[in-house]
């Protein structure tokens, strides 16, 4: 096979976790496919994977001893242990169960895969699979954003039929899709090394007086997407963010605002370094003219507030830039594209990531997105319904090639 032509897996040292889960099965299916790549695949069985395929099932299809524990011979431990975790391009533990979860969000190191995982600095994708109850549970869920907040990489599960007869979400994701995540941590690892970022995320509160405010119901999900595939890309990130509930992604420098004026002095502070400033914040438009020292006392008469318009910021930078790429975010609820084509020229934006909100899985406070990217050349191109993860991958794509 001809340089040009090699698979992006091939030569790339792969570690497969496996767990005790019955979705145990397909990663025989993941194993094989990752070896059929031209990677060299490593399986790590834990105990209980054991109890539901056997290492033999691996080594036939991957042709390599499968690790089963953490006691081997010396030799063993020193190929294995040692150096396989610095080998490693990628681990991916697929089917993570609620048990494998738990012990990597406490850094529990009692058997082979888990102790394993605390010695690779390759990055690790968690891919799992359980009941819908366990997955549900807050305790798995808080787990999983620990994780998520240290780095580690997360394929949620699909929605189902389970093998324990219930219907809900805790099927472990398809190998596909597996598959393509692998590809695209490898591939995609460090594209945006050494590349300043710049993203706004979230609502703006525009105080009427101290105890009430003018919103939107931006959660900021799609604005830390962007700035966590951007230094998952090796991108120097700055998230300027506007109030929410997430917690801030991991390696990325936070500037916390709340109002428009706050976010926009925020982002002209600190974007003069950035070659991409990615505006997906909700920012208000208009703000109180003024903010009433107490507050405001109810009465029976109508009660009119006199607003004024916020800076634009994005045009602002728009108006400023010499060589930056600047990406804008539009949301309307009709007449989406020709809108958001007028604000891509008006605002002077490279690119433009049109939302449409009255579209089911797309929006503010979903974790999936529907969009389309319109440049400033008339191009446009239509994303399906994906993760917000996976549209900001996306998204960093075609930033990728303006750059
Ligand atoms: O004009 P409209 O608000 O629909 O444009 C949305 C885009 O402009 C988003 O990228 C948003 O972050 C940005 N914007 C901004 N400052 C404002 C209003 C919107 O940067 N005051």
């Amino acid at each position: 096979m001809s340089q040009k032509n090699k698979h992006p897996l091939h030569d790339k040292v792969i570690v497969v976790g496996v767990s005790g889960g019955i979705a145990a099965y397909k990663a025989c299916d993941l194993a094989s496919k990752l070896r059929q790549s031209g990677a060299e695949v490593n399986v790590i069985m834990t105990n209980a994977a054991q109890q539901f395929v056997t290492p033999l099932t691996f080594q036939s299809l991957i042709h390599r001893p499968v690790i089963t524990s953490l006691f081997t011979s010396a030799e063993e431990w020193e190929i294995e242990h040692i150096s396989l975790a610095q080998r490693a391009s990628l681990t991916v533990i697929a089917p993570a169960t609620a048990n494998v979860i738990g012990k990597l969000a406490c850094g529990i190191a009692d058997d082979f895969l888990t102790t394993f995982a605390l010695a690779t600095r390759a990055p690790i994708l968690i891919c799992p699979a359980m009941n819908c109850e366990m997955y549900a549970n807050p305790v798995v869920q808080e787990n999983l954003g620990l994780l998520r907040t240290r780095g580690f990489h997360i394929v949620d599960p699909d929605e189902g039929m389970l093998a324990c007869g219930d219907v809900g979400k805790g099927r472990l994701a398809g190998v596909e899709k597996i598959l393509e995540r692998i590809i695209s941590l490898i591939t995609q690892a460090q594209d945006f090394n050494g590349v300043k970022v710049l993203v706004t995320a979230g609502p703006t509160h525009e105080p009427i007086d101290p105890v009430r405010y003018i919103t939107n119901p931006s959660s900021g999900k799609m604005g830390y997407a962007i700035a966590h595939a951007a230094r998952e890309r090796g991108a120097d990130v700055v998230l300027v963010s506007g109030p929410t509930n997430l917690s801030p992604p991991p390696g990325v420098e936070m500037i916390k605002v709340k109002t428009a004026a706050e976010m926009a002095k925020a982002v002209f502070d600190n974007s003069k370094s950035c070659k991409v400033v990615v505006g997906a914040a909700a920012v208000g438009d208009y703000a109180p003219v003024a903010t009433a020292k107490d507050k405001i006392k109810k009465k029976p008469s109508e009660f009119t507030l006199s607003l004024k318009p916020t800076v634009d910021i994005i045009a602002e930078l728009g108006k400023r830039k010499k060589k930056q790429v600047l990406v804008g975010f539009s949301v309307e609820t009709r007449d989406l594209i020709e809108n958001s084509r007028r604000k891509l020229k008006s605002k002077n934006l490279d690119l433009i990531v049109c939302n449409d909100v009255t579209r089911t899985g797309a929006g503010f406070a979903t974790d999936t997105n529907i969009v389309t990217l319109l440049d400033k050349k008339g191009g446009k191109e239509e994303l399906p319904l994906m993760t917000k993860l996976e549209a900001a991958h996306k998204i960093l794509d075609r930033i990728r090639t303006l750059l």
